[in-house]
């Protein structure tokens, strides 16, 4: 994928959400910065809001019943929130996994349909904004190339698993992925949405790439690494079909869809939602691989931490002039901070508490304001209408 293609896409797409995970740097003085900052500063209809996941707030995942009522509850907590509901942030139910394998079979693809089906038919009514999934690039890659996510599925050479295949099986599960997620869009559409008249997309994530190096090789380099992170997934529903680049370097292993499934997943979101985290440095490998092969490795590209130097050398007024991390230009409409409530941060367990709001895990699971909560409310009231 061409940047430019890229960046025609953000701006055709009239969603972007952002999700930022901020680093900020304690030893920069606050003041420095302390322009008039506020509300107004963003567009009228900028959207801000705080996401969550059902999973990760509630567990209790073998209590009976325990459905889809979790977004029910929740709009009738609070009402005036308007709901953005994601239909999978990862926990594909054991049952699934057990029967045939979970997103390693196309046969999630139907399951998924009927699942989003009744969700559309239960909370449609009040539910006008549906995200069918949260990073599928994490589910895949984390899951079956590293396997340090569920279900835990890697080869011996890449990470420490008993079983999974990091060359074939991230492949297999993304195109699953790809399927389920264009059967919901199609349920939506085709029973739903007329009456409805809410709107349908998918939550990717990608970290931005820079080039390394500047000889020809190297500046095609963040290219392919897009490719291999976004493209994965927005190539086919943008185009119908994987980037040219994965095509040539996975060859076989990689999925084809049939002209069916390039019909199915080809323009199949209302908007996109984009998960940003940071950027990297890309450099052409300098061996490639022979065997031993993984999807961590097939784009061909060393990735590293976009971080400057310490360098003491530099002068300060030099050091603070980081351009190169500040761009402007996408056509973003909203940022829901991650996340709303302290929460179980996957491989990380309850060792981080990202929450603006804290929960009390020795007492009853009571909640309480951080300062960020406070500072985000008089943010959001200042001007606000
Ligand atoms: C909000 O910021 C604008 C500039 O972006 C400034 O003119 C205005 O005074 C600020 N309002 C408050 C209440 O701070
Ligand atoms: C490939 O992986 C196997 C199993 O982990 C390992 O023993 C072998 O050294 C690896 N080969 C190469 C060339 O990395
Ligand atoms: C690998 O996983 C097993 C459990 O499956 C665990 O006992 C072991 O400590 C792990 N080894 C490393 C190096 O993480
Ligand atoms: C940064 O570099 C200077 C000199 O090169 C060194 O003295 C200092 O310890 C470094 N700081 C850190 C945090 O590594
Ligand atoms: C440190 O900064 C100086 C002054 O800009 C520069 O000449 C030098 O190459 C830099 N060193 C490193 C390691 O980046």
């Amino acid at each position: 994928m061409n940047i430019r293609r890229l960046l025609s896409f953000c701006s055709f797409y009239h969603l972007v959400i952002l999700h930022l995970f901020a680093l900020t740097n304690a030893a920069v003085p606050a003041k420095r910065f302390a322009a008039p900052f506020n509300r107004t500063s963003f567009p009228s209809d900028f959207i801000f809001g705080a996401a969550s996941a059902a999973y990760q707030i509630e567990g209790a995942a073998r209590q009976g019943g325990r459905g889809p009522s979790i977004w029910d509850t929740f709009t009738h907590k609070h009402p005036g929130l308007t709901p953005y509901v994601t239909l999978f942030h990862w926990d594909t139910p054991q049952a699934l996994e057990d029967d045939y394998g979970g997103f390693l079979s196309s046969k999630i693809a139907k399951d998924f349909g009927d699942y989003a089906d009744i969700c559309f038919k239960e909370f449609g009514d009040r539910v006008k904004h549906w995200i069918t999934l949260n990073e599928p690039l994490s589910y895949s890659m984390f899951g079956y190339a590293r396997g340090t996510f569920a279900p835990g599925r890697c080869s011996s050479y890449v990470g420490n698993c008993t079983k999974g295949d990091s060359a074939t099986e991230p492949y297999i599960v993304a195109h699953n992925l790809l399927l389920a997620h264009a059967t919901g869009v199609k349920v939506y559409k085709q029973k739903y949405q007329k009456t409805q008249k809410g709107q349908i997309g998918v939550t990717l994530v990608t970290h931005w790439f820079v080039p390394k190096i500047k000889t020809p090789l190297g500046l095609k380099a963040p290219l392919k690494a897009l490719d291999f992170f976004l493209g994965w997934f927005l190539d086919p529903i943008t185009y119908g079909d994987y980037p040219a680049s994965m095509r040539a370097n996975v060859g076989r292993r990689l999925p084809k869809f049939t002209a069916e499934q390039k019909k199915l997943v080809k323009g199949s979101i209302d908007f996109l939602g984009m998960n940003y985290y940071t950027t990297q440095y890309a450099s052409p490998m300098l061996s490639v691989p022979r065997v031993n092969l993984s999807y961590t490795t097939d784009n061909h590209v060393d990735m590293t931490g976009m971080t400057d130097a310490n360098n003491s050398t530099l002068p300060l007024k030099q050091a603070l002039k980081d351009d190169l991390r500040i761009r402007a230009g996408a056509n973003v409409k909203g940022h829901f901070a991650w996340s709303f409530l302290d929460d179980y941060e996957w491989d990380a367990g309850f060792t981080v508490r990202f929450g603006i709001t804290f929960v009390d895990y020795k007492n009853g699971l009571r909640r309480y304001y951080k300062k960020s909560a406070y500072w985000y409310k008089k943010f959001l009231l200042k001007n606000g209408k």
